[in-house]
């Protein structure tokens, strides 16, 4: 029997719920399709780094490089300066272990309820391919004279042709292997970051040119991209953008595809020289963690990606369907709103995913 080793950080507020229901969808699933997870516990967050001091030891960053994959609940704690996890836990292991893919499909899943007036699960099925390595989150810049009235602070935003490079040729082949509409759309702002996006624009018809010629190319600057994602969704099959740009559109996109409880993503390391790390999109939510009211299917679908990524395909499958059929029956996908507890969905999806 296969056996994947999967490393969990429950991590901080829903986190630890929402995992908790997403393990026993994996378990339910593993059953079924005979493969075994070997689960491993980090403790990482911010109840670590206030009862320690710690934030992300070496020694963790090393022994979590041994795991096939990474499965995370959600970081950031109100007590805790913002940044010192974001930047210390999340961006750490993004960088450290070089997952430079941010894979962010926004799909609309039938009887979610949809914020776009005419749009439904037709127009609302895309991906967004978030560079995950560059960009202003590189930290580059500083602050001089600071406190005073002359202060200046500077934030940098950093892009190799190497970066650039390698996540577009990643995005291309999913595009392909997609093969939906075949259209790769770059999102950018040439009129205004006419450095870094003129080295995208460039790279994206030079690579697309010679080695996707079947794939169609489109390019919209960020906002015309935040425009059409409500007014024509349907427009998008594939988005490729820089980091910032990523971050943004998708909180967008997880609002058009249900809200934050629904939107799934992972941080892939394509060579595979390292795990990659499949998450929520969505936050640690403090206001309603350990009530058992945060919505657990994007944490759940994270899990999907998860195997589809060990190659479990037809697993992934099975979680998706399992996901289709319990969210018929919810009538608000909002934390909080679902009519059900957190644990009441999970435990009604690993009942489809055993059975379905
Ligand atoms: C995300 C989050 C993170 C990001 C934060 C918590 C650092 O917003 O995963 O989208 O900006 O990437
Ligand atoms: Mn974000």
């Amino acid at each position: 029997m296969k056996t994947y080793k999967i490393a969990v950080l429950r991590g901080d507020g829903i986190g630890p719920e929402v995992v908790r229901e997403g393990l026993k969808v994996l378990d339910a699933v593993s059953k079924r399709e005979k493969f075994s997870l070997d689960l491993a516990e980090f403790d990482l967050g911010g109840e670590r780094y206030l009862r320690t001091g710690e934030v992300l030891p070496d020694s963790v960053i090393d022994e979590l490089r041994r795991f096939d994959a990474i499965y995370l609940g959600a970081i950031g704690h109100p007590d805790v300066r913002p940044g010192v996890l974001e930047k210390g836990i999340l961006l750490r292991l993004r960088f450290d272990l070089d997952l430079y893919i941010n894979l962010r499909p926004v799909k609309l899943y039938e009887n979610v309820p949809c914020p776009i007036v005419g749009k439904g699960p037709k127009e609302i099925d895309y991906v967004v391919v978030r560079e995950n390595s560059g960009d202003v989150y590189t930290g580059a810049g500083g602050i001089s004279m600071k406190g005073t009235p002359h202060e200046v602070a500077i934030q940098e935003m950093v892009y190799s042709r190497h970066q650039v490079e390698r996540c577009l040729r990643w995005a291309f082949a999913l595009t392909q292997a997609r093969n939906k509409r075949n259209t790769l759309a770059l999102c950018g702002k040439t009129n205004v970051l006419t450095y870094v996006f003129d080295l995208w624009e460039r790279a994206f018809h030079e690579i697309g040119a010679k080695d996707f010629p079947g794939i169609a190319r489109e390019y919209y600057h960020v906002d015309a991209t935040c425009m059409h994602m409500i007014n024509q969704p349907e427009r998008f099959d594939v988005i490729v953008t820089g980091n910032m740009f990523g971050d943004i559109i998708t909180d967008l996109g997880a609002v058009t595809q249900g809200g934050m409880g629904m939107a799934a993503s992972g941080n892939i390391n394509p060579e595979k020289t390292a795990p990659s790390m499949f998450e929520p999109v969505h936050g640690s939510a403090p206001d309603i963690a350990g009530k058992n009211l945060a919505n657990p299917l994007a944490a759940i679908l994270s899990a999907k990606m998860m195997l589809e990524f060990l190659g479990e395909e037809a697993a992934g499958a099975i979680i998706e369907r399992a996901v289709m059929k319990v969210v018929r029956s919810i009538h608000d996908v909002a934390s909080g709103k679902m009519g059900k507890s957190t644990s009441a969905v999970g435990d009604e999806v690993a009942d489809a995913a055993a059975t379905l």
